[in-house]
């Protein structure tokens, strides 16, 4: 399919849909963008963030960086390079920038000039449950900037977690609104997460959307077969669009957290962390002992939660593929619920923009002499 199609922008949108499938996500807030594991030491990747280029390596002490992919230079991107101890080299004429940005070397002669300050854009990044999260925006908010705090999942008596991710091409607010909204029950027919879903509560709190739904909570048989019945109430679901990302929560039994990464405005990567207080070894009352969660765990994502979750996967990138031929066709939209998640998605890009606006207007400003 081609990539240059012409959908309204965020500025030219006639209505809420265009709007909201034109935003952007706030830079200022933590996002997943890899796997722990995926970047050992001497190892350097590209992650990016709603178009915008980051190098992240790991330096040989273990640690991670990241810096804007671009060497001052010539721009080459600094991930066709190397690292080298804690420093990133650029592969066409050997310059090296630490982890700070800071350009340290040219290798080859200055030509009697000093050697240049330079410095690339640096950005936070911090290791949490399994994964890596970077803050794309202002490092100094960085500090301020709460991430999902999942305290189930840390700590000696942490319950199982074994995170699953997708990269779909669908812009980030299709999934959060399927994440969240259960008119799709009839896409799930085969594995029914969810049955009979009733919205109970919607409601709005500053950066956040709840919402609650009386319904059968993992009713499909295979899914069923791991849940403790007896002891959790499964006829109800709270779920809530924590902006930027999403989680839900069945009677402290079943929880989950759909982090969203923005890579541009058709494409997102989606980390799954589904948790549980405990399962059950299917079709016997019995408990599933903690040290075989994990295992456990891994066989059901690829049983369960994988081809469950690609069903979703499936009907947003055909969602993408339909607004793109469609979006001017007129909304038809019921639920409230997905109202309310656009809404907050839009104002949260507003604002981002009213604040990047009034940064470059005061950049811009001329300094007056003094007495004019
Ligand atoms: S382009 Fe990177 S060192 Fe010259
Ligand atoms: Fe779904």
């Amino acid at each position: 399919m081609s990539t240059k199609v012409r959908i309204p922008s965020f500025a030219d949108a006639k209505n809420r849909r265009q709007k909201v499938r034109a935003a952007g996500m706030n830079p200022n807030f933590w996002y997943p963008v890899e796997y722990v594991g995926a970047v050992k030491p001497g190892k350097i990747i590209e992650v990016t963030f709603w178009g915008k280029e980051f190098a992240l390596f790991r330096g040989q002490d273990g640690q991670l960086r990241a810096i804007e992919n671009r060497c001052a230079h010539r721009q080459l991107k600094l991930t066709g390079g190397e690292v080298r101890g804690c420093q990133v080299v650029c592969p066409y004429h050997g310059w090296s920038f630490d982890g700070d940005g800071r350009l340290v070397d040219i290798p080859h002669e200055l030509f009697d000039k000093n050697m240049p300050n330079i410095r690339l854009p640096d950005f936070e990044v911090r290791e949490r449950y399994g994964l890596i999260w970077l803050f794309p925006g202002d490092r100094e908010r960085a500090a301020s900037v709460p991430m999902p705090e999942i305290p189930e999942i840390e700590g000696p008596n942490a319950w199982a977690c074994v995170p699953v991710d997708f990269t779909w091409n669908a812009h980030h607010s299709m999934i959060i609104d399927n994440v969240s909204d259960f008119t799709h029950e009839y896409l799930h027919r085969k594995y029914e997460p969810f049955k009979n879903p009733r919205l109970t509560h919607l409601e709005v709190e500053g950066d956040k959307v709840f919402v609650e739904y009386d319904t059968e909570v993992a009713a499909g048989k295979l899914y069923s077969s791991f849940i403790p019945r007896a002891s959790a109430d499964t006829s109800h679901m709270k779920l809530c669009y924590e902006y930027p990302h999403q989680w839900s929560n069945t009677d402290d039994w079943i929880k989950h957290w759909c982090c969203v990464l923005p890579i541009d405005e058709r494409t997102t990567r989606a980390f799954f962390l589904f948790y549980y207080k405990q399962l059950k070894i299917p079709f016997l009352p019995v408990g599933i002992p903690r040290r075989l969660m994990v295992p456990i765990l891994e066989i059901a994502n690829r049983v369960l939660m994988r081809p469950l979750l690609e069903e979703d996967g499936a009907a947003v990138e055909a969602e993408q593929a339909g607004y793109e031929r469609h979006y001017d066709a007129p909304v038809a939209e019921l639920s409230p619920a997905v109202h309310e998640f656009q809404k907050l998605t839009i104002r949260k890009w507003e604002e981002y923009l009213a604040e990047r606006g009034s940064q470059q207007t005061q950049r811009r400003l001329p300094v007056m002499p003094s007495g004019s």
